[in-house]
């Protein structure tokens, strides 16, 4: 196995670990991934959830924790690479993904959607982190860098379309594409009826196909765009077929939620080790998208009725508080914050896997060993 290289950043081992909001990886799951080699993600999703006036002004909270995270992460792994994971479903994603910029995010990966503006906001970022110096308290060695960009796509068509775009709009070439299979946690960039039967998907093909996608893409580019494979990958037999195909690395999320380092509470954590293979189930999210996530009581009674929801914290796009069936932001905040049986509690397709609590560092030894 070999270590990774995202633009700038050396990644010894070849592990990225999955966004997940709302609150599931702040700096505690992704410092701690970092520190051990790998590259850890903090979830931008309702970042502030925990702040003063998250209540009152929900956007000023958001970024201003988006800073404090990412900090945090930086003290539990000085010298580690530590990213961020914004959906281009967020309401005003530009906004988060400079703010990730300039408080000094070594990455910023975005899918549930295109993200066809992430160049020129990132850059919008990195004028700000320049006038500021902001990377300086860092402890950082080697000084500022520039922040790496990352699509996450389902499809090679996806791919195609974005790096098109990218090229002609700005000129700018992905640092790293996340090819996001229909295994994966929380929202999915497929069909319900694509679901329905995932085996006649042939996934393993449109895989090898993005894989040769990004190798002409890259040669065309002058520039190496390694691939990360993501979506039901457990263990590191998962991890090693993943490489096989030709992968330059794997994503990964629902293994690292039962760690002891991970920022949601124990109940969500109990919650996936009492999870049976049949309770991991495909729902509809307000959002649009299908999700997966544990079968509990909130499921059960969101499939039939409407579930009254409080103030509106603006959080995607695609959202009518009026229409929605739940709010989603509620249901996630109860469910990090251990209330399991009234909150939504997204999880990949082996989230039944889970037997035991485990250390950060256990995981990542297993994925690294040679
Ligand atoms: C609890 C949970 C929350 C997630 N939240 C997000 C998110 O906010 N944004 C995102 O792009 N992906 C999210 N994901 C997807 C993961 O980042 C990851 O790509 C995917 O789950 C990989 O599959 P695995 O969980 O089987 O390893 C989430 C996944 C889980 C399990």
């Amino acid at each position: 196995m070999t270590g990774l290289k995202i633009a700038e950043y050396s990644v010894p081992v070849p592990v990225i670990q999955g966004g997940m909001g709302v609150g599931i990886s702040l700096s505690g799951l992704a410092g701690s991934v970092a520190a051990c080699g790998g590259v850890g993600i903090i979830s931008t999703a309702q970042i502030g959830y925990r702040e003063p006036d998250y209540d009152t002004n929900p956007l000023e909270a958001n970024l201003r924790a988006v800073g404090k995270e990412i900090r945090k992460a930086r003290r539990i792994a000085p010298h580690g690479v530590i990213g961020v994971n914004i959906m281009v479903a967020t309401r005003e994603y530009e906004a988060y993904v400079e703010a990730a910029v300039e408080a000094g995010a070594d990455l910023v990966i975005s899918g549930a959607g295109l993200p066809m503006t992430l160049p020129a906001a990132a850059a919008a970022g990195e004028e700000k982190k320049k006038a500021a110096g902001s990377r300086a308290d860092y402890g950082s060695e080697n000084g500022p860098k520039r922040a790496a960009l990352a699509p996450i796509v389902s499809s090679r068509k996806a791919a195609e379309v974005i790096c098109r775009y990218w090229k002609k709009k700005y000129r700018a070439v992905p640092d790293l594409l996340v090819v996001e299979g229909p295994l994966a946690g929380g929202h999915l960039g497929f069909s319900a009826e694509q679901l329905e039967d995932i085996p006649a998907l042939h996934y393993e093909e449109e895989i090898r196909s993005i894989l040769e996608f990004a190798a002409e893409y890259s040669k065309a580019a002058g520039k190496k765009i390694p691939v990360a494979v993501a979506g039901g990958i457990y263990d590191r037999a998962d991890m090693d077929r993943a490489l096989a195909l030709g992968a330059d690395a794997v994503q990964m999320a629902t293994r690292f939620v039962t760690t002891w380092e991970c920022d949601a509470a124990d109940a969500y954590k109990q919650a996936y080790i009492r999870a049976k293979r049949e309770d991991i189930v495909l729902t509809k999210s307000p959002v649009g998208m299908p999700g997966r996530a544990i079968r509990n009581a909130f499921l059960e009674r969101a499939a039939k009725e409407r579930i009254p929801h409080g103030r509106c914290h603006g959080c995607i796009t695609s959202c009518r508080p009026g229409e929605t069936p739940y709010c989603i932001t509620e249901a996630l905040i109860a469910a990090v914050r251990g209330d399991v049986e009234n909150g939504l509690l997204f999880a990949g397709e082996n989230a039944w896997k889970a037997r035991k609590m485990e250390h950060v560092a256990e995981i990542m030894e297993e994925l690294s060993r040679k």
